[in-house]
């Protein structure tokens, strides 16, 4: 089957490098391949309705259209969260739909020969339900929260990491200033990737993950022997998705049709250190912050890698297939694979084992009793 009219579209929360995807798979795609791209608008929802937000939605892609991105934050073809066509939330109307249908007639509608979907793990068990229902794909693997199996890094999770290290570097300042004790909440949902990732290249006391549910009391301890050794001030980095031994992750609300949004976890530790201690405490909850603004060096580079090879995937017609990074190489992934099971932070792994042994506390208790055995 020869290629000639492709669609691209990014799904889920946006994140950093996303235009870098965009550019490469673009310039691939018409320079070299001569085929035409249909940039689809807003995740899915440019395929359920191929009129959204016309004119300026859906559109095909010049090359034009690519030039100067690389370096921005965001996406270009607009993303969302809340567009699962299998089970569709229609403003107005209540409960979910099921559109995929509608999705597959617009896709050939269009005469679109396959799709390339750049998302995250949701997007991926989206792509993976058209794939069963006829729908040529390729997948590009997103997310700061670098929570998907199937590849060693997501692009976007390299900005999102520097700038909760920069931030932490900032609050250092203050919190060593005025004597406090300062908990910075960041992003990655269930994982604790940037929470431990940051937690470590900011030089945090203590790091508090959901892989590894915390104890208060330990804390509170660490706290006041830290004081009591002279180190008036402390900066705990706790993942939005950290949770205590007897509890569970703080979520802000539900919403219909999306993951539930998790807030809060930072305010609730200070609450509770707040009743064993009487430390200076202020909490800094960085948000979205973190998934804004230009990639980093690395997300460009690697966004343009995987926008590149997922290009030359639609040209073999290697169709269900990711783009993934492993041991430095850019190589190709079933779909299927990526989405069967979600990466966590391995709590007996060697990050979080380098966490232990420089003496930053994981809030479960535990220091290291043994000789590390080197491999
Ligand atoms: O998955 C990326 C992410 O930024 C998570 O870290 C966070 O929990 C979530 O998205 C926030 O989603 P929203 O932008 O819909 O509030």
């Amino acid at each position: 089957m020869a290629i000639e009219r492709i669609g691209i579209l990014t799904g889920g929360g946006d994140c950093p490098g996303l235009n870098a995807v965009i550019r490469a798979a673009v310039r691939v795609a018409i320079a070299r391949y001569g085929w035409q791209v249909f940039g689809i608008e807003d995740a899915f929802n440019g395929l359920v309705d191929l009129d959204y937000r016309s004119p300026r939605g859906n559109r095909w892609l010049e090359l034009g259209d690519v030039r100067g991105i690389i370096e921005h934050g965001g996406t270009i073809l607009g993303t969302s969260n809340r567009s699962d066509p299998f089970q569709f939330v229609t403003p107005g109307v209540e409960g979910t739909t099921d559109v995929s249908d509608r999705v597959m007639e617009n896709y050939a509608k269009m005469k679109l020969d396959a799709v390339i979907s750049i998302g995250g793990d949701g997007s991926m068990l989206i792509a993976q339900r058209f794939i069963e229902k006829g729908m040529k794909i390729v997948g590009v693997p997103k997310t700061i929260d670098n929570d998907l199996a199937g590849t060693d890094q997501t692009f976007g999770f390299d900005t999102a990491l520097n700038v909760a290290t920069e931030a932490i570097d900032r609050i250092r300042d203050t919190a060593e200033s005025h004597d406090r004790v300062m908990i910075v909440e960041v992003m990655g949902r269930d994982a604790g990737f940037i929470a431990l990732h940051a937690g470590l290249a900011g030089g945090a006391d203590a790091i508090l993950i959901p892989e590894i549910p915390y104890r208060v009391q330990p804390l509170a301890q660490m706290l006041m022997e830290r004081r009591e050794s002279g180190k008036h001030y402390s900066i705990i980095v706790v993942a939005e998705g950290a949770r205590p031994v007897d509890g569970d992750p703080s979520v802000l609300e539900h919403r219909l049709g999306e993951m539930p949004r998790l807030m809060g976890a930072a305010h609730r530790l200070a609450h509770q250190l707040g009743e064993l201690t009487d430390a200076d405490m202020r909490v800094t909850v960085l948000g979205h912050i973190q998934r804004g603004g230009s990639p980093s060096a690395f997300d460009r580079v690697l966004g343009t890698r995987f926008g590149e090879a997922a290009a030359h995937l639609v040209a073999q017609e290697k169709f269900g297939q990711m783009v993934s990074l492993r041991g430095g190489s850019i190589v190709a992934v079933p779909i299927a694979e990526a989405v069967a099971t979600p990466k966590r932070v391995d709590p007996n792994g060697e990050l979080v084992t380098t966490a232990r042994e420089i003496g930053i506390r994981l809030g479960d208790g535990t220091t290291p009793a043994t000789i590390r055995p080197m491999p």
